[in-house]
């Protein structure tokens, strides 16, 4: 499959499509290959539209992409963090349970969490890394602790070695929140390949998308099916219900999107670390006003988006900034929120802010652009040159 056959790329439809259009650096994208568009009108002719064998083809070859014997594809990378939450009550969890996860990430993590019937307990992160600090993991550990389920945010690992090794002392499942890193490596070892299970988001804008879906990947025989019966409502053989189970299930549709982008999953995996390194080489000269995504000597990066984060005691604040980059046609997000403090819905956890300061940093002052394969360099090049005129009209010397 040749680069040219994933150019063709469609808007992201989240209500900002106009708007979009007019970007010079989108921040996401969606490839639909040739292949994706012949299956899908085959599974349509067929009227096999539901579940069926381009679901199971695409779960295997996912899971064969990280040497594991499991996929299970569900609707939604949420869904996957949920369903492998609620997996840990076949290995003796209880409602109400607690699940480690970091301050900092996209909400989906913490909704999970609460959706499976556990207790979300944060633990604040490092913002150099913008990962859980595993030296504050232990601390949060209490006898109701299941799991611990840190996220590789932006694509970048988290500090793997020493959580597997907390999670060995404490008798813990580790449950790789994967959605955003793709492909990314760690001392050698394939992220969602470390863990107990893994969970991957498939949503547009993703490396390997199926527009919505997600996927659970495992080793273990007894948690692989104990997720496939919670994705269709908790049954057990012929319309017997064991567990409380979930309507998630992947279609053909979505299926044959993904098995598309699985062709071409190392193209577009090569073309967004090109793009990320080139942003972090270009970014060297604005060291002095931020922290932004890096590549450590023991990681591959996944890249998912170029993280950028205001550094203390500058001339401007992170809203000029955006509005900057905005206005000149660089989109951008926020870099996430400290969901138990600063995301409204969870006030009830009765968190005050203050209590992530490292998260609440990196989201008073962080964003987040687009780095994905249908960005070109001169488009990177544009990024670059834009900020630099930013911290020139601030009378910066760039
Ligand atoms: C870290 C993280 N976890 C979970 C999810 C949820 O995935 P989805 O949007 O497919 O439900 C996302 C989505 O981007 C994510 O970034």
């Amino acid at each position: 499959m040749k680069m040219a056959d994933f150019n063709k790329t469609t808007a992201i439809s989240d209500g900002q499509e106009l708007k979009k259009a007019g970007y010079k650096v989108p921040f996401g994208t969606v490839s639909i290959t040739d292949k994706a568009k012949k299956l899908i009108d085959r599974s349509i002719d067929t009227k096999w539209v539901t579940k069926g064998a381009y679901v199971h083809e695409f779960e295997d070859k996912f899971a064969a992409l990280f040497g594991v014997k499991h996929g299970i594809a569900v609707s939604s990378g949420t869904d996957a963090d949920a369903i492998a939450c609620a997996v840990l009550y076949d290995f003796g969890a209880k409602r109400w349970d607690e699940i480690i996860i970091p301050a900092l990430t996209f909400v989906a993590t913490g909704n999970a969490v609460l959706q499976a019937g556990f207790n979300p307990v944060f633990v604040d992160v490092k913002r150099e890394t913008l990962n859980i600090d595993p030296d504050k993991i232990e601390n949060a550990i209490t006898p109701r602790t299941r799991a611990i389920m840190p996220v590789h945010l932006m694509g970048k690992p988290a500090d793997m070695d020493k959580i597997m090794a907390l999670a060995k002392k404490h008798k813990l499942h580790v449950i790789e929140d994967a959605a955003e890193a793709h492909g990314a490596e760690y001392k050698g070892k394939k992220i969602g390949a470390i863990g107990d299970m893994a969970c991957f988001s498939l949503y547009a804008a993703h490396i390997v998308t199926t527009i919505e879906g997600g996927i659970v990947i495992t080793d273990n025989d007894q948690m692989a099916e104990a997720a496939r019966s919670l994705r269709n409502h908790g049954i057990d053989g012929k319309f017997r219900f064991r567990r409380i189970g979930f309507s998630a299930k992947m279609n053909e549709i979505e299926a044959a999107v993904g098995l598309g982008n699985l062709d071409i999953f190392y193209d577009i995996l090569e073309k967004r670390r090109r793009n990320v390194r080139y942003l972090i080489k270009q970014f060297s000269k604005f060291e002095k006003y931020f922290w932004y995504l890096k590549e450590d000597p023991h990681e591959v990066l996944g890249p998912h988006a170029f993280s950028i984060i205001l550094k203390p005691g500058l001339n401007f604040t992170k809203n000029e900034f955006v509005s900057y980059l905005e206005t000149e046609g660089v989109d951008s997000r926020n870099l996430f929120y400290s969901i138990p403090t600063q995301t409204p819905s969870y006030e009830f956890m009765g968190h005050k802010l203050g209590d992530f300061p490292e998260t609440e940093y990196c989201s008073d002052n962080g964003t987040h652009i687009g780095c994905h394969q249908d960005i070109e360099l001169s488009q990177c090049d544009y990024a670059v040159e834009t900020v630099a005129k930013f911290l020139k009209s601030k009378g910066h010397n760039v």
